[in-house]
């Protein structure tokens, strides 16, 4: 039987990418003098903050001392920040609601497992916080997927084994690290953009605790 979900953030419980590309995309130009694109947002999903910024800086030959990247790393989350700032409960991407209540409804844990250092504040603007039994964010696991840390620890803190557990991901690095923890894992978006999925669809309300008992626990 289904024990629990851990829910990627950024992508799965609410669409974030388009405020991290407005803020990238700034820096990028503005600071960096390099272009940024859509096809390099993508890319940047699931990265930590320091990868995307790396990521970023390989399209220039420019150096940056250490604390220069710190400064840009701060001024993009400052931007970030108050584009998150307006969120309210009708962000929730669709379906979410619903199977975070359902799951509360029948006793199934869940937890977040996301790279995002702001999933505190984003979850209390989408009013979630009651439907998330643990949150292992950014701020508590430094390793980023693909390594399966984040999800290993959310298992770990709701006393759950991963082969009871699904996991929801939106990102090629999300559905790997979930893969390699021994979850399952359903993706959220393209079936070709995420081919090591389990199975994938176009948001949570495709998924109901009954399909997943079905697909994975028969
Ligand atoms: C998620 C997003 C990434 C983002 C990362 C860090 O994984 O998919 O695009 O870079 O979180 O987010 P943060 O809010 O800490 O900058
Ligand atoms: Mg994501």
């Amino acid at each position: 039987m289904l024990a629990a979900c851990l829910f990627d953030l950024d992508g799965v419980l609410v669409d974030t990418a388009k405020h991290h590309y407005t803020a990238w995309k700034q820096l990028a130009e503005d600071k960096i003098g390099v272009g940024f694109t859509h096809e390099d947002n993508e890319a940047l999903k699931g990265l930590s903050r320091a990868e995307s910024l790396s990521y970023i800086l390989s399209k220039t030959s420019r150096t940056f001392s250490e604390s220069e990247k710190l400064a840009m790393m701060e001024e993009k989350n400052i931007n970030y920040l108050s584009l998150v700032s307006q969120l309210t409960p009708n962000d929730l991407l669709p379906g979410a609601l619903s199977l975070l209540k359902s799951m509360k409804e029948q006793g199934i844990k869940s937890a977040l497992g996301s790279a995002s250092k702001n999933a505190p504040l984003i979850i209390e603007k989408l009013g979630i916080v009651e439907f998330l039994d643990a949150v292992v964010d950014g701020n508590v696991v430094t390793l980023s997927k693909p390594n399966p840390a984040v999800f290993i620890k959310g298992a770990e803190i709701l006393n759950v084994s991963p082969a009871h557990t699904v996991v929801f991901e939106d990102a090629v690095s999300g559905v790997a690290a979930a893969k390699a923890g021994g979850f399952y894992c359903v993706g959220i978006g393209e079936q070709e953009a995420l081919p090591q999925a389990d199975y994938v669809v176009s948001d949570l309300s495709f998924v109901t605790i009954e399909d997943l008992n079905k697909k994975f626990f028969n």
